[in-house]
Formats: structure tokens, C-alpha cells, sequence
């Protein structure tokens, strides 16, 4: 029997596979953060880590943990929080939950498409406050989601979600990755895809090479009726840079879903017009958090047994 840290209160069922193991799992009486200094502290104790994407899972932390502890599971795709050169060189494996978030987060990458494009937070915003004073044909003119041109940047598993969502909208599809997919629509230079799409979607992981992948400069390129959409990790696109092209008009609206600094939201950005913003909710359907508290919780559990996940990303 294996101990395992779990840093947050994950969705009924979603530990399954380790309490079928037999592990010990050492909870947080109260669904609240662990300090960073806290997780240092429990991460020698435990042999396994089972970890949200808030928290910074680095070379303190796996230090802690050298010598016994054998495997971190991040519940999310995305592993940018944790340093996965850092658990290698300690020989410490690193899980995600690849395949089972892509439609729940292409369906809010599409709401965000449709909510910005229709300007529907602002008009919303208007009602709710009572400004709106009834039906009239020049308010709240916003674009035509049918029939344009999306770019989607990054084509892997959610990138392509989204691709099937938009032909079914009548919407002309385009995407760039690093690689040719050699797949019809691939547009191998981005500067490219920014200047012929209407809508331009972001699907790629935060890496050193993506960070502030869309500034200033790929803003410009972007058309004035351009909506950027992201639901990826907020240091892809340079906030500050989204405020001013937003506030100026560069483009003509945003749906985010990620931000730089989460929780915190860049004030600009709260306050720019035809704007659209989620508290990072892409996965958020109960089976769709369900199913990857399940995977991560299983990735755990085979490399505890000796085995080999299909989910390790180091
Ligand atoms: C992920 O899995 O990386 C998402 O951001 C969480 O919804």
C-alpha cells in the first residue's frame, strides 16, 4: 500500500481507481489550496501526488519528494505547472488526462466563438443592468459566425473538437501547427492564418516557444472584424496587448476562457469592450472532470503497480 497526496477535493468516483488499490490518500479536510511551502512539506511523505493545475509542482516540491515519492498526476491536459525535467532527472513520472476533456472544451470554445462574435456579454451586461431600453436596429451589431473563415492555431485533439463543430456552422476551417498535418486547410505560417481568419481560435500548449505567441504584432495582422478566442493557457496571448487592440478597435472582439495570472483578470481586460470572459471552465461538465480525476487517479495507480500509463508525459 502506497500513500497519496491529493491536493483538492476531486468529484465523487473520482479516486476510484487508487482507493480499488488499496492506496492510502492523504486528503485536505477542507477543499482548499496547499500553500506552496505546505506542498513541499507533504510531498516527501506520499509516493504519489494527485495535483490540479494551480499548483506549481517544481524542483522544490519534487525535491521534497526524491527518494520516495514515484509519480505526479496533474488533472488537466495542460501541464505547465509542473516541471516535468525536473521530475525526470529525479525519476519521478508525470501524468495527465489527455482525450477525455476535447468535446467538453471545443463545446466552450465554440460558446465563446458564438458569445463574442454576437457580442452577447455586453448586451447581456446591458439588460441585466437595466440600460437596455428596448428592441433597436443598430444596437448590438455584432458578426456573422456562419459562413466565416476560422483559424484555428494548435491542431490537436481540441483543435480538431472544435474544426467539426465549425463545419457544422457552414464556417470555412483553417489551421496551423508547427508540423504540416497535411491535412486540407493547413496554412503553414501563422502570420498568415491571422490575416485571412475571421475568427482565430488558440489550441496550442504553453511552452517557452508559445508564450505571447499572439502580441502586439500578430494582433495587427489580424482583420478589425477578427474575434480571438482562447481557451488554452492564458500566457499565450500578451493581455496587455489584447486590451489595447480590443480598446482601439485592431480587432473587434475576445472570448477568453485563460488569463495570465489567474485568478487575477488584467483590469483592461475587464473593462474592454465586446469581451467575453469564463473563469477557466473548459472541462467543467461533472462527467467531463469526472472522467479525468479517473484518469489521473488511474495514471497514479500504474506506475505505482510497475506499470506504464498511457497518459505519462515524463
Ligand atoms: C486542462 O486540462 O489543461 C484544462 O485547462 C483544464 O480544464
Amino acid at each position: 500500500m502506497a500513500r497519496v497526496l491529493v491536493t483538492r477535493r476531486l468529484p465523487d468516483g473520482g479516486l476510484d481507481p487508487l482507493v480499488g488499490a488499496g492506496h492510502e490518500l492523504v486528503e485536505r479536510p477542507r477543499d482548499t489550496p496547499l500553500s506552496h511551502d505546505e506542498l513541499v512539506a507533504a510531498a516527501g511523505a506520499v509516493d504519489g501526488i494527485v495535483c490540479l493545475l494551480t499548483d506549481r509542482i517544481d524542483a522544490d516540491v519534487l525535491d521534497a519528494g526524491a527518494g520516495r515519492l514515484r509519480v505526479v498526476a496533474n488533472v488537466a491536459v495542460g501541464y505547465d505547472n509542473v516541471d516535468v525535467g525536473a521530475a525526470s532527472a529525479r525519476g519521478i513520472a508525470v501524468c495527465n488526462t489527455p482525450g477525455v476533456l476535447d468535446e467538453t472544451t471545443a463545446d466552450l470554445a465554440f460558446l465563446l466563438i458564438l458569445a463574442a462574435s454576437r457580442v452577447a456579454s455586453d448586451a447581456e451586461a446591458d439588460l441585466r443592468d437595466g440600460r437596455w431600453e428596448g428592441w433597436g436596429i443598430n444596437q448590438y451589431l455584432g458578426r456573422d459566425v456562419h459562413g466565416a473563415v476560422l483559424g484555428l492555431v494548435g491542431y490537436g485533439r481540441i483543435g480538431q473538437a472544435v474544426a467539426r463543430r465549425a463545419t457544422g456552422f457552414g464556417m470555412e476551417v483553417l489551421h496551423h501547427a508547427r508540423t504540416d498535418t497535411g491535412i486540407p486547410g493547413y496554412v503553414a505560417d501563422l502570420d498568415d492564418l491571422l490575416t485571412r481568419a475571421d475568427v482565430v481560435s488558440v489550441h496550442v500548449p504553453l511552452s517557452s516557444a508559445t508564450r505571447h505567441l499572439i502580441g502586439a504584432p500578430e494582433l495587427a495582422r489580424m482583420r478589425p472584424n477578427a474575434v480571438l478566442v482562447n481557451t488554452a493557457r492564458g500566457p499565450i496571448v500578451d493581455e496587455v496587448a489584447l486590451a489595447e487592440a480590443l480598446e482601439t478597435g485592431t480587432i473587434f472582439a475576445a472570448g477568453l476562457d485563460v488569463f495570465e495570472a489567474e485568478p487575477v483578470v488584467h483590469p483592461r481586460l475587464l473593462a474592454a469592450p465586446r469581451t467575453v470572459l469564463l473563469p477557466h471552465i473548459g472541462s467543467a461538465s461533472l462527467a467531463t472532470r469526472t472522467r479525468m480525476a479517473r484518469v489521473a487517479s488511474e495514471g497514479v495507480r500504474a506506475v505505482l503497480a510497475g506499470e506504464t500509463p498511457p497518459n505519462l508525459v515524463g
